[in-house]
């Protein structure tokens, strides 16, 4: 096990009804000037909004509401959310949505304590954010984590960089997590998050460090949970057991606790969000679309590894170790398309990839033109990437 450090400072509040408590918490953290933020209307047509509003108003607190956040979260948006933040004298930032909202707001309590700075400065790794205002989260989309996590993603949209900034000012100081508001989530939503829940603990199981019991056991029983609830959440997303075990794996997958003492691989979400940030897919279908040709790809480093996953996590009974590991992809895969995610670029309909010199770009891209290498199961350079994209190009 490597030495690490634990801090998952947000308080949790879970349950029905707990976005009334809102105003209350936002209060406990000395809130006086609250910036609320949302995304493209879901909370305005559920009620969400008004209710949480209600509770800002009963405990006296000034506020300022925002929305039209768009998944994918852009940075000209969020910069234009900091100038109104700073006119407005924000001394708290609550985000009310998913994570492209808690990300937005996350950058709107940086750029508001940090007025001089354009905000892409911090992101673009140029300068580190020393301070911070406190962002509170209430939850409606158990998918990204970034309720409890410690980054925030953002696209800049005129380079088509999507870039995540990872540093502990990112961390809420609570979130409200009620499941009865994912209820109003299109199947396709619930889709993408079961495969992102899975695979912020998917890529740090993938980790080349050997002997870390504990923290393998808490990733498999997660992995099994999520894959268990997914299945009857994509058939009915009013179950309110399978949404609560969800949202709560949506958030240990991604407070660091399923990788803990181990070294992160996170090679998925890097060929991800490049797909994203070319063709705007959704984060959980850009990871569905390159998991298979991933694991295709690199298997073969550490198959005994593979042979864990199948055993622990599909209950696979396999006594040769690689045709193990082969039988865990393709389960993998198969859960994955009966999620209705796309597991190819064939699928998502989003790519519109033709040639191989468009493969070639978008390798140059996730690589940073060739100064990065991306993984640690199996380092992978600018032309395994590559190899990786032409396997998911089918
Ligand atoms: O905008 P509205 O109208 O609310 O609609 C949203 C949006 O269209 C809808 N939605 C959310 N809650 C709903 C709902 N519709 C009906 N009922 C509800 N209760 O869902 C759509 C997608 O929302 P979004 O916030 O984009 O989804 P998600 O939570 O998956 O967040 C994705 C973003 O988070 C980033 C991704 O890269 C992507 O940009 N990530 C952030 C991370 C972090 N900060 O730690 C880690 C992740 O790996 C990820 O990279
Ligand atoms: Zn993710």
């Amino acid at each position: 096990m490597q030495a690490f450090t634990q801090y998952t400072p947000t308080k949790i509040i879970f349950g029905k009804d707990t976005e009334t408590q809102a105003g209350q918490l936002a209060k406990e953290h000395h809130a006086s000037r609250v910036f609320v933020i949302y995304g493209g209307g879901s909370v305005v047509r559920s009620g969400l909004l008004d209710r949480v509003t209600a509770s800002l108003k009963e405990e006296g607190l000034a506020y300022e509401v925002l929305g039209g956040v768009k998944p994918n979260p852009r940075l000209s948006f969020a910069r234009q959310a900091v100038k109104m933040s700073i006119d407005f004298q924000t001394d708290f930032v609550l985000a009310v949505g998913g994570g492209s909202v808690i990300d937005t707001a996350k950058a709107v309590a940086h750029g508001t304590a940090n007025p001089d700075t354009d905000i892409w400065e911090f992101w673009s790794r140029k300068k580190t954010v020393e301070k911070s205002l406190p962002i509170g989260v209430v939850l409606t989309l158990a998918a990204a984590g970034s309720e409890t996590s410690d980054s925030a993603v953002l696209t800049n949209e005129e380079t088509k960089i999507k870039r995540g900034l990872s540093t502990d000012l990112n961390r809420p100081v609570f979130a409200v997590m009620n499941p009865e508001l994912t209820y109003t989530l299109p199947k396709y939503q619930v889709g993408c998050g079961i495969v992102d829940i899975m695979m912020h603990t998917l890529d740090r199981y993938f980790t080349p460090t050997e002997g870390n019991e504990l923290t393998d056991e808490i990733a498999e029983g997660l992995l099994r949970t999520v894959i268990r609830n997914g299945a009857i959440a994509i058939k009915d997303s009013h179950d309110y057991n399978a949404m609560s075990e969800i949202m709560w794996a949506g958030s240990l997958s991604h407070n660091g606790l399923t990788g803990l003492g181990a070294e992160k691989d996170f090679a998925v979400h890097q060929l991800g969000h490049e797909l994203s940030a070319k063709f705007d897919i959704a984060h959980g279908a850009s990871l569905s679309a390159v998991w298979g040709a991933w694991a295709e790809y690199v298997y073969g480093e550490k198959p005994e590894r593979f042979a864990q996953y199948a055993k622990n996590v599909w209950g696979i009974e396999e006594d040769d170790i690689d045709t193990a590991a082969k039988k865990a992809i393709e389960k993998t895969v198969e859960y994955f398309k009966s999620l209705d995610m796309p597991t190819c670029f064939g699928e998502a309909k989003e790519v519109g990839i033709k040639t191989d010199e468009e493969l070639k770009k978008m390798a140059d891209g996730c690589s940073y033109g060739g100064t990065r290498s991306i993984g640690s199961f199996k380092t992978c350079d600018q032309n395994d990437i590559y190899e990786i994209y032409k396997l998911a190009n089918k």
